[in-house]
């Protein structure tokens, strides 16, 4: 916590920025579980109309809405350079992002242009905002693995933004890209692997070994790995220009590359210092785990053709990687960032001593935090039957909806005990 400890408090955005950001993205979450308990057959290919707009709203307006909140909190204190016109670029991204996201959903759900249209031109502004901003603030950074791996995230975020654009162009009968396969193959790539993953592994440098107070992770893995992986991921887009075994390695050191984060990461949280039980290192662990179940869900698809061309292959990856991996990882660090921000501008607007405001664990009940995660759990054990037996989609869909919905509120009782104390907003 040291970093963020000494953070200037004039140097730190104004909590209402990110908060907006971070109290959005469960609303997409709870959408996302009604999808799926009213269509349970959503999941019963990637192609449905429902599927798709499943993907988007997890992965843009829950994933996307608390990595760019995150962002703009973290720039300043990990990279020491905040992120320019701040206010401006805080509230244009968040409100073409929130509306965006609905857009291109609604497109997917209805088949109207019109609704593509609106996504395409709302996202992007927002993310033309978000990213030229971030990039003016990385060029500024001081050098590091997590400045690195943002980096990385960052130009993975743009080309997934471009291939995404490309491609609802598409749908809405506007433009034929040419390659299309190969165009929805790096869309994918880059913004699942490019952009989640990169930004998870530039982030856990900083945050495993702080909020977790694991050993640091081995300098020699974590100077190559987001480069690497990015490297490969190029090589991946590229693939069907390089001879079959080329791309087949390529494909099988992106793996590798994967397993080794995973891996690692669980290690240095079975030889963290102090063993409390902690819902944010659950979370970290359920996340680890459900991002080796994907590689090895991938590799069986590599050896057994029969189930890469099944229906159920696809839903279960993206269940695997959106639910388990990033969902997890993502609300897991939630529950630190807004309980430390709510006490962090707390103390430094009151000018509060110890013992007159709450901590930050009273912040958000631990009990509370708990429930919601066995919720979370049980929601990704369901889904996984999903793509098998469509019925158990109302059930899932019930679950994620109720874990959601729990999430949303636990982050708002911080609110109200930020604001109980004399906080202010504004
Ligand atoms: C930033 C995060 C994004 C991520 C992680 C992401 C992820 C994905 C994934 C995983 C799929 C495949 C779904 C499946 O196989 O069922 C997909 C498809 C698609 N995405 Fe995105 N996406 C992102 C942003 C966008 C944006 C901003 C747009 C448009 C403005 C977009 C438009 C599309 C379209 C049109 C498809 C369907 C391709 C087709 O079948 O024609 N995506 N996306």
């Amino acid at each position: 916590m040291s970093q963020s400890a000494g953070l200037a408090f004039e140097q730190a955005p104004p909590f209402a920025l990110p908060l907006r950001f971070f109290l959005s993205a469960p609303l997409f979450l709870i959408f996302a579980g009604l999808l799926i308990a009213l269509a349970p057959d959503a999941l019963a290919s990637r192609w449905t109309p429902q599927a798709l707009a499943l993907t988007h709203a997890l992965t843009l307006g829950f994933l996307a809405m608390v990595m760019l909140g995150a962002l703009m909190q973290m720039l300043p204190v990990v990279a020491g350079s905040p992120l320019p016109a701040l206010r401006w670029v805080a509230r244009i991204s968040h409100l073409a992002l929130a509306l965006g996201a609905a857009a291109l959903i609604a497109g997917f759900l209805t088949g109207k242009a019109a609704a593509y249209g609106s996504g395409i031109v709302l996202l992007g502004i927002g993310f033309i905002v978000f990213i030229v901003a971030a990039a003016v603030s990385l060029a500024r950074a001081a050098a590091g693995v997590t400045v690195n791996g943002i980096r990385f995230a960052m130009l993975g975020l743009a080309l997934t933004i471009l291939l995404g654009v490309a491609l609802a162009l598409l749908r809405a009968g506007w433009w034929t890209p040419p390659a299309v396969a190969s165009a929805i193959n790096a869309h994918i790539g880059f913004g699942l692997v490019g952009w989640v993953l990169l930004l998870v592994v530039g982030v856990a440098y900083q945050v495993v070994p702080m909020f977790q107070l694991t050993p640091p992770y081995p300098p020699r893995l974590s100077r190559w790995l987001a480069g690497a992986l990015f490297a490969l991921l190029l090589l991946h887009a590229a693939a069907p220009l390089l001879p079959p075994v080329a791309a087949r390695i390529v494909d099988a050191s992106l793996a590798a590359g994967v397993l080794l984060f995973a891996a690692t990461t669980l290690r240095l949280q079975s030889r963290r210092r102090r063993k409390l039980p902690d819902v944010t290192l659950d979370y970290w662990r359920l996340g680890m785990a459900s991002l080796i179940a994907s590689v090895a869900v991938w590799i069986v698809a590599q050896a057994w053709p029969a189930w890469a061309d099944s229906d159920a292959y696809p839903p279960l990856l993206g269940i695997l990687f959106i639910g388990g991996f990033a969902a997890s990882v993502v609300t897991g660090m939630l529950y630190k960032i807004v309980p430390f921000l709510a006490w962090f501008h707390l103390q430094a607007q009151l000018q509060a001593t110890a013992g007159s405001i709450p901590t930050m664990k009273d912040m958000i009940a631990e009990r509370w935090m708990r429930r919601q995660f066995r919720l979370h759990l049980s929601a990704c054990v369901l889904l996984l039957g999903v793509p098998f037996w469509p019925q158990l989609g109302i059930a899932a869909g019930g679950v994620l909806t109720a874990s959601a919905l729990l999430l949303w509120i636990n982050l708002l009782s911080a609110v109200r005990r930020f604001i109980g104390h004399g906080g202010g907003l504004a």
